[in-house]
């Protein structure tokens, strides 16, 4: 009976035809382009392809997910670079007794904090441009202008939604007494990660980040950049909505800061697969499947109190991440637990992140189909803690591709490290030239 209940939970997160999803994935993309209703957008980057050849000394600035990073980076063509100063601060601090993505924090309130760690960074005496990848949905009307559309990954920053980021930081440089700082560009983190990836090899047509949130952008060949090539848009594909959705999904989406909105990304990303790890776990705690927790001040009865880490470790096979399970459980009182429980606890974990692996590769193989390249090869850059570093995600996606790809070209996966500092850099060195 218990067999029957824990496979029916498992049943719920396996995906449909991933074909059916990869077309539905392809008519949204239409869609968006001739401006009809879709869940997906299409916003300009007014950037291409980079040469490869972008040289000289830029400052980037990655305003993602939980940290802020602010690097000089060297630009030094042939694909290739160097950081010669970085630095990295958290957007929330108990112990320094801030958070900036509290509704008490405003706009203003962030990109001051962002003008003075750039000023730990620069050299003396010098002029920078900057670039800054700014990992939230943006309308542009040009590189260096952005207004941001809403905020998502449960961020509430106040008086910042539908402002110019590009004002806000070139205010708060100039406030610092930081003029010989430009910004030049401004850019989504997945347009940052297309850049690095594009600016080693020319094959990549498209960008994806799966870390804390999830998005892709891809070059399009109807739409012209500044330049005259093809320009890389945006899609803001964590909106992606025809999605089969279970109950688990719909309890997770009623109780988020922005209910109806980011379907897809709260099925993939690492700020929700943990969430819906911990919503199945109260179900089988409640069916008896498991045994009820004991008293502990970790409870999990708190939201978003299991991270995506802990579904990682329940995939290693490695004794020191099978340790790190055992004692994130003993903390959050599971200690008691046996084998047969903790067997349970894995096979959920792993129905929701294979879940996550499947919606990605369906996405990826309606991407790679409309953004041609040159030749034979298609990649897609990626970014992100949830694809580099939970065990066996990257294979998975990289699986369910070759299983489906059906056109003469091969569509392949390139992981990219650190690309929002290095995007935002090639980014800005393509940006002057339209300066
Ligand atoms: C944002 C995207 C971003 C993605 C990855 C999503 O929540 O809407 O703009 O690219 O997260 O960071």
């Amino acid at each position: 009976m218990k067999d029957h209940i824990l496979k029916d939970i498992v049943a719920l997160f396996q995906v449909h035809p991933v074909k059916t999803i990869a077309q539905a994935f392809a008519g949204e993309l239409e869609a968006a382009l001739h401006r009809r209703e879709s869940s997906l957008k299409m916003l300009p980057s007014y950037l291409s392809r980079p040469t490869g050849e972008e040289k000289g000394d830029y400052i980037a600035i990655d305003f993602g997910g939980s940290n802020v990073r602010v690097m000089a980076v060297s630009l030094c063509g042939n694909g290739r670079s160097t950081i010669t100063k970085q630095l990295s601060r958290p957007l929330v601090s108990i112990e320094q007794g801030y958070d900036l993505t509290s509704a008490a924090s405003t706009g203003r309130d962030m990109f001051a904090f962002v003008a003075e760690m750039v000023e730990e960074v620069l050299a003396k005496g010098h002029r920078y441009q900057l670039g800054l990848t700014f990992s939230y949905p943006m309308e542009q009307e040009a590189v260096d202008r952005a207004r941001l559309l809403e905020w998502t990954k449960e961020i509430k920053t106040s008086a910042t939604v539908g402002k110019d980021i590009g004002v806000l930081l070139t205010e708060a440089l100039k406030e610092r007494g930081l003029g010989q700082v430009m910004p030049v560009a401004i850019i989504n983190d997945t347009v940052a990660a297309f850049m690095a990836g594009a600016y080693v090899d020319p094959a990549v047509c498209a960008g994806s980040i799966c870390g804390t949130g999830h998005n892709t952008c891809c070059i399009e060949p109807s739409l012209p950049a500044p330049s005259g090539l093809p320009m890389v848009v945006n899609l803001e594909a964590g909106n992606f909505a025809l999605l089969p959705e279970n109950h688990y999904d719909r309890r997770l989406d009623r109780l988020s800061l922005d209910p109806g909105k980011q379907r897809l990304e709260k099925m993939v990303s690492g700020k929700y697969l943990g969430e819906l790890f911990r919503l199945v776990l109260l179900d089988l705690i409640e069916q008896q499947l498991v045994p009820p927790p004991q008293r502990c001040p970790n409870s999990i009865d708190k939201p978003y109190m299991v991270g995506a880490e802990v579904l990682s470790w329940m995939r290693a096979e490695s004794p020191l991440l099978k340790e790190r399970l055992n004692s994130w459980l003993s903390q959050h009182g599971f200690a008691h637990y046996q084998d047969h429980d903790i067997a349970v606890l894995r096979t959920i974990g792993n129905a929701i992140v294979d879940r996550a692996a499947y919606l990605i590769a369906a996405t990826f193989l309606a991407v790679s189909e409309r953004s041609g390249t040159s030749g034979n090869r298609r990649a897609v850059a990626v970014d992100g803690s949830v694809f580099l570093h939970i065990p066996g995600f990257a294979e998975t996606v990289e699986t369910v591709i070759r299983k489906h790809q059906e056109k003469p070209h091969t569509v392949e996966l390139m992981p990219v490290i650190d690309g929002s500092n290095l995007g935002a850099a090639v980014a800005a060195a393509q940006a002057k030239r339209y300066k």
